[in-house]
């Protein structure tokens, strides 16, 4: 039963999108402006410098690592604040009205053997294996996107997948911003409402809906192809 309910899931997602279940226990409650509880990593996730060993999955759109966040409307990215965001789309979103929150983490299977390829495919010639992947859902939170979390030896990615967005007429945001700014991204339009409904189609690795980014100490806002496809 519930693998058919996955089967489901995984038919009716957009061709990017990595596997995702909204299986009890991987999912957010539907409480709004909620959060996950504390997530434990399989593996620590390095960030612009800072290594994470937990993660919260706000309903509204965004992760963060030292405390959940409820915060509906987003800040304007570079916050300069005090603390690391990943913003799938950060916007007012509710799960209690429809769809689902989930989140799922993997160290082997095809999971991994996929994220390998894209990584070395968006970022030739770091011979990178992944070897832990995070996958956080907004399933048909009127609007469907994910963020995935891709580490491996000392590297660590962000891929930001986009289905189908939804106008609601709220602020919106889409990218990261550290602690103090030091390294943040907007993903271009993503801040004007009327055409978020362009994650779909806008790109930086020329993957329609999807972006990737290179997220380690490594290279400053590191995007090695930057074929934009957005407006096209
Ligand atoms: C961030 O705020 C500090 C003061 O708290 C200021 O010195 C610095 O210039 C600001 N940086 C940016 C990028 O706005
Ligand atoms: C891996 O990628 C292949 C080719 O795109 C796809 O058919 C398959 O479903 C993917 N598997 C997983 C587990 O993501
Ligand atoms: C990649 O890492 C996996 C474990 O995560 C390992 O089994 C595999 O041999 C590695 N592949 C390469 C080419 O290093
Ligand atoms: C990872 O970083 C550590 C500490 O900075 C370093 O000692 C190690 O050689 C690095 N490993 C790889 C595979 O780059
Ligand atoms: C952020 O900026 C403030 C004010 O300039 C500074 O006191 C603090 O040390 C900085 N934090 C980090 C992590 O660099």
């Amino acid at each position: 039963m519930l693998k058919n309910v996955f089967l489901f899931i995984l038919l009716a997602a957009p061709d990017i999108f990595y596997p995702f279940s909204s299986a009890a226990g991987d999912r957010n409650p539907a409480v709004e402006d909620g959060s996950s509880s504390v997530i434990q990593l399989s593996s620590p996730f390095l960030f612009f410098g800072r290594t994470y060993r937990q993660i919260y999955v706000n309903n509204n759109g965004h992760l963060t690592f030292n405390q959940p966040s409820s915060v509906y409307t987003p800040y304007s990215f570079p916050i300069n604040g005090s603390q690391d965001i990943i913003a799938g789309l950060w916007t007012d979103l509710d799960n209690r009205v429809k769809g689902v929150v989930s989140y799922q983490q993997y160290t082997s299977g095809n999971v991994l053997t996929n994220a390998t390829l894209d990584i070395n495919t968006y970022f030739p010639n770091l011979k990178f294996n992944a070897s832990w992947v995070f996958v956080a859902t907004w399933n048909k939170v009127d609007t469907s996107f994910q963020v995935v979390l891709i580490s491996g030896s000392n590297y660590s990615f962000i891929l930001m997948n986009y289905g189908d967005i939804a106008v609601t007429g709220h602020p919106v945001q889409a990218g990261y911003d550290t602690v103090n700014s030091t390294h943040y991204f907007v993903i271009p339009g993503s801040n004007r409402g009327s055409s978020i409904s362009n994650l779909r189609i806008s790109s930086n690795v020329d993957v329609p809906g999807r972006w990737a980014f290179r997220v380690d100490s490594g290279l400053r806002n590191s995007i090695l192809k930057c074929k934009s496809l957005i407006y096209r």
